[in-house]
């Protein structure tokens, strides 16, 4: 079956549809570039019969997706990658030299090789359908635009904003879009193929004059210090936001460079040499892999169950969780939400919380006045149960205790009606516990948001030993349509990602004990890439909250976790991480200074160690991790190395150009991290012994291999 559908009418104005047989989104794959490339050969000789031609997208959902993240997944060979690269200049270079003008006529999604092909079009005009973006995602993939975008883009809309695009890889509204020169024009998406068959109908046999350019522009376009003045800027923030572990947007610049200063064709010879660097490096698969997991986690379901759909929901807690998840679900789902509090107070905060998350979107411009005040409106408080007899999901966000869940949740199953789905967001107590009181307990079931709620995407979705196929299907469904992404984990201490994360930092702990410093610990791990180092990260979660996690743990895991006696010793003096204002970490307002010296002698350690090794307090700390992730996998925790690696990286920021714990264990070795491990047991103490089931893997040859990644 073709993808390309060429018409020709009387007038001389032509569509060409592109819509690729078995596919939802359209995208470019070996195959559809080689028909492409055949129909615009064909095109080519065509010049009598067509005055302009509007390329159109046969497919509802959007206008092209990119190329087929297969291609890139797949290949190894630099040589090949380089071919690649060059093949899709060679297309987009022939449909640039049509002999008449060309429409790239976008509604809903453009992204990558779609805006490529825009771009070389002679006109590009979107419709303002809310779904509307044109971007250029690569360098988010850890590849380069590599079809002529690094070379086009600049010469259309101006450096600054060509760099905008492509160092950060944001897509851009049609509004956005026009104003700096990406389109040009802006059509209502109702009636939109009409409109643009007027556009082009007044373009038959008018060729394309140059962009305009802005005045600001056409001075850094000639004036060498100015432009240099625009890189290094560039150069600097991309530094700052990726800490120089991410490649693909610093050779970005040097492409967008060679291409601005040495001419077109130097610069599509530069973005095929360097995109073929980038694709066939371990950072680019592991973007993909987490991309395409993050695509698969939007998509699951649960089999032969289907999810209650959800018109209204109660949200029980107004306090950090609470305020937080009321406002997700107002703003992503559209739905009523019942806010429920026992504090009037607790209750007034929840809603000031939701309003300031209205208010900042409103800032952003990424909704009106009017939209975010209907919103908020979604959202009324509540001391009592009234109205809850028309909700379908509740969201359990109160205090952590078992007793008062227990006590609640039968009260809340009275209140609902028979098929609403309860849903609690603990941190680590047992759902089925939780359940105890409630008749029919299959209809509780796990949703752990991560803090704050309105940043972190992970959802932990978790199934009880009773809880019913359809609560789980429930949640999985309503999570994605809040936007976030699930994993399902199975019931068991600190499910999963907390469980991985307590040894991780229980074991950050025992490095200060040993007398290494905070700040050599925290920067061992920034440098390797987390996002704040362990220590910190417990000022940031609360050490009050953090130690009751422990302990959580250390009550289930026993010697495999023994805690410091002094753990949780900086509470008593009132230390309790950064909402109090010191920590372990000195606090300006909410903003973290250096190490406060004396947290060591309140917890009676000697800072002694200078100069340690970063990677020894790497390997102490992230080893334990892996070995944990093994012992989770084997007891059935989660499905797959892949869901225990988008879990971490979703979930606590784990290093997405590292590919998560688990890829990250098969490329450092899991047989080099069973040795490495032994090594520490020896030296350090018992709790290092590698269990059984990291033995395992290893002799499987890896996480990978041995419980596969959970994409096909
Ligand atoms: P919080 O202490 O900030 O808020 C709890 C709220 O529940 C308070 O406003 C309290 O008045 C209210 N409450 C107490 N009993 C109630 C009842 N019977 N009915 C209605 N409301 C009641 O607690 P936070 O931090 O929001 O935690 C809530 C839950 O979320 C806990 O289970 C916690 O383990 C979990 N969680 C917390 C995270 C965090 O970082 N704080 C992260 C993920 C989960």
């Amino acid at each position: 079956m073709p993808a390309f559908h060429l018409e020709i009418g009387a007038d001389r104005l032509a569509t060409l549809t592109f819509d690729a047989p078995g596919r939802s989104l359209n995208v470019f794959d070996r195959a559809v570039l080689e028909e492409l490339e055949a129909t615009i050969r064909d095109l080519a000789g065509r010049r009598e019969e067509i005055g302009c031609l509007v390329f159109l997208s046969g497919k509802p959902k959007g206008f092209i997706a990119g190329a087929d993240l297969d291609l890139i997944a797949g290949v190894t060979d630099r040589a090949e990658a380089e071919a690649g690269a060059r093949f899709g200049q060679r297309v987009f270079a022939a449909w640039e030299a049509l002999p008449f003008p060309t429409v790239a006529a976008i509604h809903g999604v453009c992204m990558g090789g779609g805006t490529e092909l825009a771009l070389a079009a002679s006109y590009r005009v979107a419709s303002d359908d809310e779904r509307t973006r044109i971007g250029l995602p690569e360098t988010q993939l850890g590849i380069l635009p590599g079809w002529g975008g690094c070379t086009r883009l600049p010469r259309l809309v101006g450096l600054t904003a060509a760099l905008d695009m492509i160092l950060t890889g944001k897509g851009q509204r049609p509004k956005k879009a026009l104003k700096i020169g990406l389109i040009d024009a802006l059509m209502p998406a109702a009636g939109f193929l009409g409109h643009v068959r007027d556009f082009a109908r007044e373009r038959i046999d008018r060729p394309r004059k140059a962009p305009v350019t802005g005045i600001r522009e056409l001075l850094l376009a000639r004036n060498p210090l100015g432009r240099k003045l625009v890189f290094d800027q560039a150069k600097k923030n991309v530094l700052e936001r990726t800490k120089g572990h991410y490649p693909a947007p610093l050779r970005a610049l040097e492409v967008v460079r060679v291409g601005l200063e040495q001419g077109r064709e130097a610069g599509f010879d530069a973005e095929a040499r360097v995109d073929a660097d980038l694709a066939v490096s371990g950072i680019c698969k592991n973007l993909i892999h987490l991309f395409r997991l993050r695509e698969a986690a939007k998509k699951e379901s649960v089999e032969g169950a289907e999810p209650r759909p959800v018109d209204a929901v109660a949200v029980l807690g107004a306090g950090t969780m609470g305020g937080g998840i009321a406002q997700l679900v107002a703003h992503e789902a559209e739905v009523p939400v019942r806010l429920k509090d026992i504090d009037a107070g607790a209750l007034a905060d929840g809603m000031e919380t939701a309003g300031k998350l209205f208010r900042k979107l409103q800032e952003k411009r990424r909704l009106s006045r009017t939209e975010a005040a209907r919103r908020l409106a979604l959202i009324t408080p509540t001391l009592d149960y009234t109205g809850f007899g028309r909700e379908d999901l509740v969201i359990e966000a109160i205090v952590e205790k078992l007793a008062v869940k227990q006590k609640v949740f039968a009260e809340v199953a009275a209140a609902v009606p028979d098929g609403a789905v309860l849903a609690t967001n603990t941190s680590a107590l047992s759902i089925d516990a939780i359940a105890a009181d409630v008749p029919r307990p299959e209809r509780v079931v796990g949703m752990h948001f991560f803090n704050p709620v309105h940043k972190m995407p992970l959802v932990e979705v978790i199934a009880g030993p009773r809880t019913s196929p359809e609560a789980v299907a429930t949640v999985l469904a309503f999570t994605q349509r809040l936007g976030k992404v699930p994993v399902r984990v199975k019931e068991g201490p600190g499910f999963l990602v907390n469980r991985l994360l307590g040894f991780y930092s229980v074991e950050a702990m025992w490095l200060l004990d040993e007398g290494y410093r905070i700040e050599d610990v925290d920067r061992a791990l920034v440098d390797w890439g987390m996002p704040v180092g362990p220590i910190a990260l417990g000022d940031e979660v609360g050490i009050d909250v953090a130690t009751e996690v422990a302990h959580t743990l250390h009550a289930a895991f026993g010697d495999r976790l023994p805690l410091q006696p002094w753990i949780g010793g900086t509470t008593e003096a009132g230390r309790l991480g950064a909402k109090s204002g010191g920590g372990f970490y000195r606090y300006d307002g909410r903003e973290r200074k250096d190490p406060d010296p004396r947290v060591y002698e309140l917890l009676g350690l000697e800072p002694r160690i200078a100069e340690p090794d970063a990677r020894f307090l790497v390997e102490r700390t992230v080893l334990r991790m892996v070995d944990e992730a093994a012992r989770c996998l084997d007891e059935g925790l989660v499905a797959d190395a892949g869901q225990v690696d988008l879990a971490m990286i979703m979930g606590t920021g784990f290093p997405p150009f590292r590919g998560g714990p688990c890829r990250w264990a098969d490329s450092y070795g899991v047989a080099r991290a069973v040795a490495t491990l032994e090594r520490f047991a020896a030296a350090v103490g018992p709790r290092y012994e590698p269990g059984d089931a990291l033995r395992r893997v290893a002799e499987a040859g890896g996480f990978y291999t041995a419980s596969g990644g959970g994409v096909s």
